[in-house]
This record gives C-alpha cells, sequence and structure tokens, in this order.
C-alpha cells in the first residue's frame, strides 16, 4: 500500500527521543526519507537505524537549532542525501520548570533561545528552500504553556506562545510560495523525559485535569504531525493544533450537574 508520504524528503528536528523519535519512524513509515537531526547525535543514530533496520529511509544529522551554520549544514545533508526539502519537523525544544519569582533570566533567555530562535532559524532556513520549488509543509511544536498559565512555566511559555504567534505570521508570509506552516501544541505527553521529571502529584494532577483522563502517547502526537505534514491539509495553515486530551478545551468539571 502506498504511504501517506510517499517520496517526500522530511526533516525532523529533536529526533533522539520522545515524540521527534516516533514522528521519525511513523514518517518513514508513510513513505518519507527522514533525516532525523539532535543535539544528541548518537540518539539520533539510534532512531536512523531502527527505521533503516526496519527496511525504511533515514539517516542521523547533528543538530543545534541555536546555530545557523549547523542548520544550513543541516539542510544541505539532506538534499545530498535525499534531494529537496518537503517538510520540517521543528519538534527540538527544551522545558523549564520554576515559580516566576524564582525564574532567573538566564532561563528566559535560554527558552527563548532554544526554543523560540531555534525554531524560527530552522524554519526561515526551511523555508527558503522550500519556496524555490514553491511548496513545502512546515510544522512548529508549541505547548498547552503556550496556551494556558500553568504553574511555574512562565519561561517556557513565554517561548512556546511566541512559537504560536509566530506561526501563524509565518502561514501569512509564506502562502505565496505554497508553504503552510501549522503548529502543535501537545498536553502531557508520556515520553521518557516526562517519565522521569513528572512526581506523583503532578502526574495525579495532569490525569484530573485532562478530560480524556490520561497522558498522551508519542503516536498521537505523531498522527497530528502526520495530517498537518499530509496533502490532506492542504488547506490548513497558520493553525495551532492542540492534541492534549481536551485540556485547553476545559472549563468547569463535575459529575454531580
Ligand atoms: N512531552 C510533552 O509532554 C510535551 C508537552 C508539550 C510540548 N512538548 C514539546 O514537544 C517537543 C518534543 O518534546 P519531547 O517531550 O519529545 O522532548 P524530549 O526532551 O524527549 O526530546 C527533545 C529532543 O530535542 C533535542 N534538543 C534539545 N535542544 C536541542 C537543540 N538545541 N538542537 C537540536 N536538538 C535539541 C534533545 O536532544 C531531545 O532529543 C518539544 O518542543 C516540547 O517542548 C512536549
Amino acid at each position: 500500500m502506498q504511504g501517506r508520504l510517499e517520496g517526500k524528503v522530511v526533516i525532523v528536528t529533536g529526533a533522539g527521543n520522545g515524540i521527534g523519535a516516533e514522528t521519525a519512524r511513523r514518517f518513514a513509515a508513510e513513505g518519507a526519507a527522514v533525516v532525523a537531526a539532535d543535539l544528541d547525535e548518537s540518539a539520533a543514530r539510534v532512531v536512523a537505524g531502527e527505521i533503516a533496520a526496519a527496511g525504511r529511509r533515514a539517516v542521523a544529522c547533528h543538530v543545534d537549532i541555536r546555530e545557523p551554520r549547523l542548520i544550513e549544514a543541516m539542510l544541505a545533508f539532506a538534499r545530498e542525501t535525499f534531494g529537496p526539502l518537503d517538510v520540517l519537523i521543528n519538534n527540538a525544544g527544551l522545558g523549564a520548570q520554576k515559580h516566576f519569582l524564582e525564574t532567573p533570566p538566564e532561563t528566559l533567555r535560554t527558552m527563548l533561545d532554544v526554543n523560540l530562535v531555534g525554531t524560527f532559524l530552522c524554519a526561515q532556513a526551511g523555508a527558503r528552500e522550500m519556496a524555490q520549488r514553491r511548496r513545502g509543509r512546515i510544522v512548529n511544536f508549541a505547548s498547552h504553556s503556550g496556551l494556558l498559565g500553568s504553574s511555574g512555566r512562565a519561561a517556557y511559555a513565554a517561548a512556546k506562545g511566541g512559537i504560536i504567534a509566530m506561526t501563524r505570521v509565518m502561514a501569512v508570509d509564506l502562502a505565496e510560495y505554497g508553504i503552510t506552516v501549522n503548529a502543535i501544541a501537545p498536553g502531557p505527553i508520556d515520553v521518557p523525559r516526562s517519565r522521569r521529571q513528572h512526581n506523583e502529584e503532578r502526574r495525579t494532577a495532569w490525569q484530573r485535569a485532562v478530560p480524556l483522563g490520561r497522558y498522551g502517547e508519542p503516536r498521537e502526537v505523531a498522527a497530528a504531525a502526520l495530517f498537518l505534514a499530509s496533502d490532506e491539509a492542504s488547506y490548513v495553515t497558520g493553525q495551532t493544533l492542540a492534541v492534549d486530551g481536551g485540556f485547553t478545551a476545559a472549563g468547569l468539571r463535575v459529575k454531580q450537574l
């Protein structure tokens, strides 16, 4: 059967772990040739190796999304290995959690530098290449934290909220080049990192706050990214799709009405 991304060249940043790794696997299973890029090159190698072992196409690539020179090298590597870029999944990111009163300005700068500026740099470099062929798809990774005020998220939320705003402008500016740009705002997703970092109180709070009553699976986020990257989403641009079990849709929730 034909995959939904047959023949497409895709870069997934942050593909060494969590959601990015699952997105790389799913996209490759749908026929894409995937460049799995990460700061942690050895983690990206493991993911690309698994995909290749399953008979699909993937290569690993080192990148630091804060570094324009490395981003250009990643794009050149993708082009030379597989051909011109069709889809950029701007997934790499970093979290931070501290009460606002205790958040050092350096934390804010780091969050903006990696999450917001890094996403900007990758999207701009990718879009310049896509614009030559007048087609392309960019999917940025925001967060529920960019939509609602969760405890301790001031620095991270500033960056993720910025990604949501920036996604709209990118969509408008890139429309004339046939490039669509959308964002995904995941809720709590069950990745190795959240398994390590979330304590009992946080887990219970999430299960209560999410109408579907559970963490999401990385494959559920990858499926949303697949839709936005596919031909089926050809008239969707500038949007942020929350993949959060209803968390950002919910108001007061009681059983006894
Ligand atoms: N997992 C969740 O619950 C959740 C919720 C909301 C939003 N998100 C967002 O989804 C995306 C993926 O999250 P995840 O949970 O899979 O994260 P993760 O920590 O499991 O993986 C992130 C990957 O990004 C890479 N990375 C970090 N900084 C980088 C840099 N400067 N250059 C290149 N790569 C870099 C890391 O090495 C890592 O492999 C992130 O943007 C995150 O903010 C995740």
